[in-house]
């Protein structure tokens, strides 16, 4: 199971960065069958990356297109690597939201891959419709962001499920652990068209969306799912390492 805690912008200071960090930690160390991954706003990820000899490992919220040229504020693959992060964040549906397209997401792909950052990249639906026309939303979604990527670069990636009704809730608004098992086997045929059988299978589809320490297990169990992203409950101590526990 891989774990990754979104902490989006809940984390506003460097004494409750270092309590999360140092708590997953100690969780990561205590209990086996869990990678955890990190992704603090990016300001704080040098505290923790330089010298880092523990199983947790960090992850950017997301990353720019662009490399070394004039571009006030942004932030490269490049700079991320060379701080130590690991994974990246993709296509967030909160990014999506500022206008992020499928078409920038799958170029973030490519400046991740050729840095050596593994990119997580987030799909899902807003709604789900009686039509179920939500299906057609995340097919497209994923055909979108894996069209423009070689066969090489698409195996590479981790996929989020994150449907956005699903996120910022309570564990009893998350989607069901039916419903998950049967998106995973959708996501799973509609890769299909992009990678040969063997790599669908192979590649790592993680859930994102109200997940906490009551709901994780049962999530986990039988769904087909590798791991979680987990955005409100990462940013709370206790309930965090209650997740990692909760997996183990
Ligand atoms: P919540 O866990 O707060 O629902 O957020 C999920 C998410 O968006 C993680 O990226």
């Amino acid at each position: 199971m891989i774990i990754i805690g979104n902490w989006k912008a809940y984390v506003e200071s460097e004494k409750k960065a270092k309590q999360l960090v140092a708590s997953a930690k100690r969780a990561a160390a205590s209990y086996t069958g869990v990678d955890v991954v990190l992704a603090p706003p990016v300001p704080y990820i040098g505290l923790f990356t330089t010298g880092n000899k523990s199983r947790v490992v960090f992850a950017s919220q997301d990353l720019s297109e662009t490399t070394g040229h004039a571009e006030t504020g942004e932030i490269s693959a490049a700079l991320l690597a060379d701080l130590g992060v690991q994974y990246s964040i993709l296509g967030h549906s909160e990014r999506r939201a500022r206008g992020e397209s499928d078409a920038l997401v799958s170029e973030k792909v490519r400046r991740a891959l050729a840095q050596g950052i593994t990119p997580i990249v987030c799909i899902g639906e807003r709604e789900r419709d009686p039509e179920a026309g939500y299906l057609y939303f995340v097919r497209e979604q994923i055909r979108s962001v894996m069209e423009p990527l070689s066969p090489k670069e698409r195996a590479q990636i981790v996929l989020a499920y994150e449907p956005i009704w699903a996120i910022g809730k309570t564990a009893l608004e998350a989607v069901s652990p039916t419903d998950l098992t049967e998106m995973v086997m959708y996501i799973r045929k509609a890769l299909g068209d992009f990678m040969p059988r063997k790599a669908t299978n192979s590649m790592r589809i993680v859930y994102g969306g109200s997940v906490d320490a009551t709901n994780a297990k049962v999530l986990a169990t039988g769904t087909g799912i590798q791991g979680f992203l987990i955005g409100h409950a990462s940013a709370e101590v206790k309930e965090f390492s209650a997740i990692i526990r909760a997996v183990s």
